[in-house]
């Protein structure tokens, strides 16, 4: 279970300035859930993302995963636990374009201590879950914009995660690939993981069973 207790963001700008992105906001996500974050550019869904993701832990408040508060644990653990327990799919997908669709998937399971057979599976089947197998001797650089998707997606469930914090994953795919990716989600969250989607669509927040919205900072519904 995720507990968010009156979590602020404040983003140091210039000296003597500074911009709360996340206002005293407090939330609980519970084990298995399908959590839709909505809100219109700049009202710090990316930002609250990341946090729950265990990529930011400079906030104030309390963000507590699993009964464990994010900005007490060491770089390292945190580290540890982005490989293991959570993954992001983030917002501009982050293949690496050298990289074959195999490497790219394969990257998270570097830091685990598998077998290359073990290793070669786990990316199998990553990829079989988003129907990308086929493409798997592909360079990530010639994929289409969907496929890049469906890889960022597999990348993060090779590791076999509890949690999955998703930013804007149909971003710029049309309706056919957004619904396609969204049951992509929906069965993942079937099979037991909780996943959170950033979205400021509400088609794609209509798959989700619970939404928040988001406006500067605050949660308004
Ligand atoms: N590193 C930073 N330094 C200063 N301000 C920042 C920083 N990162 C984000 N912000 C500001 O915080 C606000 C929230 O940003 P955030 O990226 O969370 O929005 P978002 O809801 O994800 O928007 P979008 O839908 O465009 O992705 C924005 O006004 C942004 O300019
Ligand atoms: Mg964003």
């Amino acid at each position: 279970m995720i507990k968010v207790t009156q979590l602020t963001k404040t983003y140091e700008t210039t000296s003597k300035r500074s911009f709360t992105a996340i206002n005293n906001i407090s939330l609980e996500i519970n084990a298995g859930e399908m959590l839709a974050i909505t809100g219109v550019s700049g009202s710090g869904k990316s930002t609250l993302l990341h946090i729950l993701a265990c990529l930011d832990k400079a906030y104030e408040g309390s963000v507590s995963i699993d009964n464990m508060e994010i900005s007490k644990q060491s770089d390292r653990k945190l580290a540890y636990i982005r490989n293991n327990d959570s993954s992001i799919v983030m917002q501009d997908f982050m293949l690496i374009d050298d990289y074959s669709v195999f490497e790219n998937v394969m990257f998270p399971l570097m830091l685990q201590k598998l077998s290359k057979k073990e290793r070669k599976n786990r990316v199998c089947e990553a990829l079989n879950q988003v129907g990308m197998l086929a493409n798997i001797k592909q360079g990530a650089d010639t994929l289409s914009g969907g496929e890049k998707q469906r890889v960022a997606i597999a990348r993060a469930i090779v590791t076999k995660p509890k949690y999955i914090f998703a930013d804007e994953p149909t971003g710029s795919l049309d309706k056919k690939n957004t619904d396609g990716i969204m049951q992509i989600l929906e069965t993942l969250n079937q099979s037991g993981i909780t996943i959170v989607v950033v979205s400021h669509e509400q088609s794609v927040a209509n798959h989700c069973k619970r939404k928040i919205e988001l406006l500067d900072g605050k949660i308004l519904s």
